[in-house]
């Protein structure tokens, strides 16, 4: 089927088309993100298929349907860029990859909790600068603290194993508890519960207008003082802005996040020789106590040759008129 592959990097083209062989989907990799402006390029491309900066609104979505576009396949699990009411209203399907390594996520999770806490990082740089001195780098035991997870599924579960295994206390809040976290001797509690009692908080709940900036300048206020706050699931989940201000008195103690809710102007692109415009980031990449990755968690081998698996399975799948089984709920 021919299939038009937007926001196509280098990896991307080279595992997608290993997934592909043997398959003979006829793939168009295109670099530009999906947009009203560059949806002209997926003209005749019954399938298109998305990363999670490409635009897929209703008004991109109304020029793909108009060009003969019958299914969007996002290599992502999250949906939130995609108007799914849209594409519905216009017969287009949506398939995401629900299943892939949810390890990669998690263990980066806790990679950038250790690197926040320790100051790895930092002392890295400091050391190629021939600079072994140990003051500013101090961190603290991960055992014995209680560490928050907001959002238990297939993530946030993984991530409270490991902590487990820290010797954390754990402490979670999800809207469908799973006795899988109480199994790893973890207790519910309501948000604010969880805030004012965690040494950590890590974010591992989807991106829904019920969640939109579950962690705003009211949550940051009743974090317990020196609170480290982890986001690996979406930027929107976190009022930067309010973020910034906590990180300037003192109530959040760290910031680790590899999403960012400004992130589509910003990541996945090398913007070393430009000047960026975005004031927000640039103060937050300034803090010592800060680390920002470009969204980079799911990056893993495992995880990525999942993705492709799944997205051109699903593309297969729609070709042969089969059920979708990654099409998005509602
Ligand atoms: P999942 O669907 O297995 O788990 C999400 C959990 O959040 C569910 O248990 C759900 O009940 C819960 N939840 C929903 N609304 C909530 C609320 N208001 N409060 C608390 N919990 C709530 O999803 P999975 O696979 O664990 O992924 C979680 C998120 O991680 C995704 O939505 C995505 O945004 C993000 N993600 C980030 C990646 C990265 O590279 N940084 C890669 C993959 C996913």
């Amino acid at each position: 089927m021919k299939t038009a592959v937007f926001s196509a990097r280098r990896y991307d083209k080279t595992m997608l088309a290993q997934a592909n062989d043997g398959v003979g989907h006829a793939l168009l990799f295109i670099e530009e993100r999906l947009s009203v402006e560059t949806a002209r390029q997926a003209a005749g491309c019954v399938a298109v298929c998305v990363f999670v900066n490409d635009t897929v609104d209703a008004g991109v979505l109304d020029i793909l349907a108009r060009q003969g576009t019958r299914l969007v396949a996002t290599r992502s699990t999250g949906y939130n860029h995609i108007d799914a009411a849209a594409a519905r209203r216009l017969g287009i399907e949506i398939v995401r990859v629900t299943d892939y390594s949810p390890n990669s996520v998690a263990e980066f999770a806790v990679g950038l909790l250790l690197a926040v806490n320790r100051k790895i990082a930092r002392a890295s740089v400091r050391t190629r600068e021939g600079n072994f001195d140990l003051d500013g780098l101090m961190g603290f035991d991960l055992h014995g603290k209680t560490v928050g997870v907001i959002g238990t599924g297939k993530i946030g579960l993984i991530f409270a194993r490991i902590m487990a295994g820290f010797g954390c206390t754990l402490v979670g809040h999800d809207l469908y508890p799973t006795p899988a976290f109480e199994a790893l001797g973890g207790r519910y509690a309501s948000v604010d519960e969880l805030l004012a009692c965690s040494d950590v908080v890590s974010l591992h709940c989807p991106l829904l207008d019920t969640t939109h900036h579950i962690v705003d300048a009211a949550a940051l206020a009743r974090v317990k003082r020196g609170c480290v706050l982890i986001n690996t699931s979406r930027g929107g989940l976190v009022d930067t802005d309010a973020v910034v201000t906590a990180l300037k008195t003192g109530q959040l103690g760290g910031l680790a996040i590899d999403v960012y809710e400004q992130e589509a102007s910003l990541f996945f692109q090398d913007l070393s020789s430009t000047v960026i415009l975005d004031d927000v980031i640039q103060r937050l990449v300034s803090f010592p106590n800060v680390i920002v990755t470009g969204h980079q968690a799911f990056f893993t081998v495992e995880a990525i040759g999942q993705i492709m698996r799944t997205t051109i399975d699903s593309i297969s799948a729609f070709e042969r008129g089969e059920p979708l089984v990654n099409r998005i709920p509602g």
